[in-house]
């Protein structure tokens, strides 16, 4: 008599009592209707980024605060109260999700998605590095490249403009050299190789980490995307490890026989040492570049995004322009006194609310534990909508409305965790002030220098979730006049 019957009856339900605590958390949450074996991976794999979280948050409303996905035998949760964010990320048994680990090539085991003791020391290291008295100091370097951003958006002279671009060109040269020291230039050039390359990386990540079928690394490295990848990788690399050998080479001279002085966050990490051991090259690249990574897209996009919304709503453009018309113009420079400016804060509030730069952030269950009542096993995916919980009614009322004013004198505030642009907990963003003294920065000037305004040209906003919130189209079409000068965008 043929064995194979009992042979799969056997290994199903040996799968099945491996299985059950997953299966049972599974089948006791609400979620979409899913295939046996397949579960909802066919729906998920046809997601496209411009609506990949609006229809988690259709999800949220079809199926209640916390609901499920299967993707083949994986388990997706959905949190979306504020409650269960903040349990989830204080809990200290989770990790990053695994889909995040997919930016190795670039990152390697860079802050962002490292865990444990090697996260634990290199947070530590780098905090003091994101200190407000270090920032402070910084505020004179972005202030020249600001000044370069505001003479090419001169030049432009009226003809229309896509601001993203010279926006990430402008923040790239101000990040690195204000934690490398190093001078990339980038504004000047017009097709500046490592802006193509950081994007095109961008790009191709995401494709792999919205794709099932590239998850596993054997199959990834077989593909022309991987290909694709490795050149751009090449380039980004190739400058980064010229830009830590021209420091380490300073440094070494500026030291002569006595302890070097860290003047950046490059410097901080030539100069440490653990148990007599400096950190390897390839180490302080990969922080290096999760720098630049984490930091530099996302500021772009946080800023495309108040230019457009300064365009779009006029009266707020004009109540941030007698705000800062009130500082005089040495002042501009002054982050003290930026940080005393409540509309200014509260717009770039608003715009970090209602277009919520980094949509969702995911953790993994590694072992038992329990949230929001509910005991997870582990192996689970856990989401967290940060873009759900910013336009939760129940949080904002009227949530797709731009208002600063719901930030000024706020009588009845919105419960802790409702509001995480930054996400929260031990991972929260390093980079938070230093983005928010970039933001200000900016801001402050252009509203000084230009009168913004729409153009007839541009579309209504279609936001996608790639790495990062984006307008599928960019943000361009749009008029940029100077109330001193006149410029279109
Ligand atoms: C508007 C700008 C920014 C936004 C919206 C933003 C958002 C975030 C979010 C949501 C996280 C947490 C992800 C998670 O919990 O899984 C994060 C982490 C991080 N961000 Fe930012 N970020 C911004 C700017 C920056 C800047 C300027 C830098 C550095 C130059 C930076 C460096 C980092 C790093 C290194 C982490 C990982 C922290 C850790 O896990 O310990 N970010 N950021």
């Amino acid at each position: 008599m043929a064995l194979w019957p009992l042979v799969l009856f056997t290994l199903g339900l040996w799968l099945l009592i491996r299985k059950w605590p997953l299966l049972r958390l599974g089948m006791s949450l609400a979620g979409p209707w899913a295939f046996p074996l397949l579960g909802n991976a066919q729906m998920v794999g046809k997601l496209k980024p411009e609506f990949i979280f609006l229809v988690f948050t259709e999800l949220r409303d079809r199926f209640g605060a916390t609901y499920r996905l299967w993707l083949g035998p994986q388990l997706w949760v959905f949190l979306h109260s504020a409650e269960e964010t903040r349990q989830a990320l204080h809990d200290p048994t989770l990790r990053k999700a695994e889909t995040f680990l997919q930016l190795e090539p670039l990152i390697g085991n860079g802050l962002l998605i490292s865990h444990g003791a090697h996260w634990t020391r290199q947070r530590r290291l780098m905090t003091p590095a994101f200190q407000p008295n270090i920032l402070r100091g910084f505020a004179p370097a972005v202030a020249r490249h600001v000044d370069a951003l505001i003479l090419k958006l001169e030049a432009n002279k009226g003809a229309s403009l896509e601001v993203t671009d010279p926006l990430f060109a402008c923040l790239l040269d101000a990040i690195v050299e204000t934690s490398m020291g190093a001078q990339l230039n980038t504004q000047s050039q017009d097709h500046s190789p490592v802006v193509l390359a950081f994007h095109r990386s961008s790009e191709l990540l995401f494709k792999r980490m919205i794709n099932p079928l590239l998850a596993s690394d054997w199959i990834f490295r077989r593909t022309q995307l991987w290909r694709d990848l490795r050149e751009q990788l090449q380039v980004i690399h190739t400058l980064m490890d010229s830009v830590i050998d021209r420091r380490a080479r300073d440094l070494e001279k500026e030291m002569g026989d006595s302890p070097g002085k860290a003047h950046n966050l490059l410097d901080t990490l030539l100069l440490a040492k653990f148990n007599g051991e400096s950190l390897s090259r390839k180490e302080i690249r990969d922080e290096v570049n999760t720098f630049v990574f984490a930091g530099v897209d996302t500021t772009t996009a946080a800023m495309s995004f108040v230019v457009y919304a300064l365009a779009k709503y006029p009266s707020a453009q004009t109540r941030l322009r007698e705000e800062i018309q009130q500082l005089q113009a040495s002042e501009l420079e002054n982050i003290d006194a930026l940080n005393e400016l409540p509309y200014l804060e509260a717009l770039l509030k608003e715009v970090l609310r209602l277009y919520t730069i980094v949509p969702t952030t995911g953790r993994q269950t590694t072992q038992n534990t329990v949230i929001g009542g509910r005991s997870y096993c582990p192996g689970i995916t856990l989401w967290i909508n940060m873009y759900g919980l910013a336009h939760d009614k129940e949080y904002y009322p009227d949530p797709y409305s731009f208002k600063p004013e719901r930030w000024l004198d706020q009588e009845d505030p919105p419960p802790p965790f409702s509001y995480i642009p930054f996400s929260g907990g031990p991972h929260v963003c390093i980079g938070r002030r230093y983005s928010l003294l970039l933001m200000k920065l900016l801001t402050a000037r252009l509203v000084r220098e230009f009168h913004l305004e729409l153009g007839p040209l541009q579309a209504p906003l279609k936001l996608q979730a790639q790495m990062v919130l984006k307008s599928q189209e960019g943000i361009h079409k749009t008029k940029c006049a100077s109330w001193r000068r006149l410029l279109v965008l």
